[in-house]
C-alpha cells in the first residue's frame, strides 16, 4: 500500500501540488488525469523522490519514503520505476543497454561507473524486451525505432528493474489511438501479471477510463476527483478541465462530451 498524505509541493511562490492525499492498495493500475500544468508530473516526481515534497509524508509500507536518503534511497528508486515523459532512453546505444541502464537504479556507485552487467542481468533485459514483443529489437539503436517501438523499449526497462511500483509519466504521448491502446496494454499486463502497482498520468481521460481501476482527476495541484472509470462522467470531466478546455482532448468523443454538458 501507497498512502500519500497532503502532499505539496511549492517552486517559489507557485504551488504545483497542494494537499494531496490517497491510500493506493498494491495492485491498483491508477490513471491520473488533468489539465496540463494541474500537477500530475509534480506528483510522480515525488512519488519517485526525484523532487522532495514542501508539506506532507508518503508512506510505502508504513516508510516515509520523502525521509529516506543514501542506500535506503537508492532501494527506493529501484523499488520504484520511474518512466519519464522523455523516457530517459538513449538514442545511439541499442535496446538491451537501454534495458540495462534501469537496473542501476539500485546499484552502488562503482557498477553505475563500470557499467560492467553480468549475464544474468543481460538475461534479465532481454527476457523484459521480449514481454513488451521487442525481442527483435535488442540489438537495434533505439533511434531507429518507431515511437510506439520506444516507448515499449522503455516499459521494458521500468520492468528489467522489477519495479515495485510503476511511475508513467504520459506514457501514450505522441502516439495514435491505435498505438496509445497498445502502450496501455503492455502496462496493464505487467499491473495485472505481476502486481506491480501502476500510477500513469495520462492527458486524455478516455485512455485512463479505458485501461485503469481507478481514476484520480487533478485540477490546479488538488485532487478533485477520485473514484472509478463510472463514475468519471461529463460533470466530473467539466471539474477537472474546466467547461472550454475541451481542446485539450485528443478524443473526439471527449471533446463532444465536455462540449455537451
Ligand atoms: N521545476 C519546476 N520549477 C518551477 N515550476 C514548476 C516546476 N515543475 C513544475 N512546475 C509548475 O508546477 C505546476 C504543475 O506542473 P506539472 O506537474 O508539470 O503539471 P502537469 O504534469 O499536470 O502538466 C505548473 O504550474 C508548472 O509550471
Ligand atoms: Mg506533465
Amino acid at each position: 500500500m501507497l498512502r500519500i498524505e497532503k502532499l505539496g509541493r511549492r517552486f517559489g511562490r507557485n504551488t504545483a501540488v497542494s494537499a494531496v492525499s490517497m491510500d493506493i492498495p498494491k495492485g491498483q493500475m491508477v490513471g491520473i488525469i488533468g489539465p496540463s500544468g494541474s500537477g500530475k508530473s509534480t506528483l510522480l516526481r515525488l512519488v519517485s523522490r526525484l523532487i522532495d515534497p514542501t508539506e506532507g509524508r508518503i508512506l510505502h509500507a508504513d516508510v516515509d519514503v520523502a525521509q529516506l536518503n543514501g542506500r535506503d534511497l537508492r532501494q527506493w528508486r529501484a523499488d520504484c520505476a520511474m518512466m519519464a515523459a522523455q523516457f530517459n532512453l538513449v538514442g545511439q546505444l541499442n535496446a538491451t543497454t537501454n534495458v540495462l541502464s534501469g537496473l542501476l537504479a539500485g546499484m552502488p556507485h562503482w557498477r553505475t561507473k563500470a557499467r560492467i552487467f553480468t549475464p544474468r542481468e543481460r538475461a534479465v533485459a532481454l527476457q523484459s524486451l521480449d514481454r513488451v514483443g521487442m525481442a527483435h529489437a535488442a540489438r537495434q539503436r533505439v533511434a531507429v525505432l518507431s515511437q510506439a517501438g520506444q516507448k515499449r523499449v522503455a516499459i521494458a526497462r521500468a520492468l528489467a528493474q522489477k519495479p515495485k511500483v510503476l511511475l508513467a509519466d504520459d506514457p501514450v504521448a505522441q502516439l495514435d489511438q491505435t498505438q496509445a491502446a497498445d502502450v496501455m496494454a503492455a502496462l496493464r499486463a505487467i499491473n495485472r501479471q505481476d502486481g506491480v502497482t501502476v500510477i500513469c498520468a495520462l492527458a486524455d481521460p478516455q485512455v485512463a477510463k479505458a485501461s485503469c481501476d481507478r481514476i484520480i482527476g487533478m485540477r490546479d495541484g488538488r485532487v478533485v476527483f477520485d473514484g472509478t472509470p463510472d463514475q468519471l462522467g461529463r460533470a466530473q470531466l467539466c471539474d477537472i478541465f474546466g467547461r472550454d478546455a475541451g481542446v485539450t482532448f485528443d478524443d473526439a468523443s471527449a471533446l463532444t462530451m465536455v462540449n455537451a454538458a
